[in-house]
């Protein structure tokens, strides 16, 4: 299965009570494995976690801590970029190169990669020998 399928299959299984918005995400961890994830809503808005989230807590639950490939995939206009914590979430175990595809279920496609998501990251040298 693709990563784009794989992403496509796990957002019907989102859980989204309050915006009604599906979202589904999956990575490729570096062993070739899809690990997919969907956004998992919560009554305390704050609680509620997003797709790529759930498919990166999938990765390293598997015993994997580095992605090669990412894809996002929800019914919106246009591909829907990920929130700012989760380009931070993407950061911490891709690279900059590491390709992301972002993609509307009528079949739009972005294509872009981890740095581009996030210039100027935060990164364990920003907090100097410890
Ligand atoms: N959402 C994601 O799961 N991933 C994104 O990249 C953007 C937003 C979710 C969070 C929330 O459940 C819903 O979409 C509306 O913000």
């Amino acid at each position: 299965m693709s990563l784009i399928d794989a992403a496509r299959e796990v957002r019907e299984n989102a859980y989204v009570p309050y915006s009604h918005f599906k979202v589904g995400a999956a990575v490729r961890g570096r062993s070739g494995r899809i690990y997919a994830g969907c956004n998992v809503e919560n009554v305390a808005y704050p609680e509620g976690t997003c797709a790529e989230a759930g498919a990166i807590a999938a990765m390293v639950a598997a015993g994997e801590t580095e992605l090669v490939e990412v894809a996002v995939i929800a019914d919106s206009p246009a591909p829907v970029p990920p929130c700012g914590g989760c380009r931070q979430k993407l950061a911490e175990f891709g690279r900059h190169d590491t390709p992301v595809t972002l993609a509307t279920t009528d079949g739009k496609r972005f294509e872009t990669t981890v740095g581009d998501l996030l210039p100027g990251r935060f990164e364990a040298a920003h907090m100097g020998r410890r």
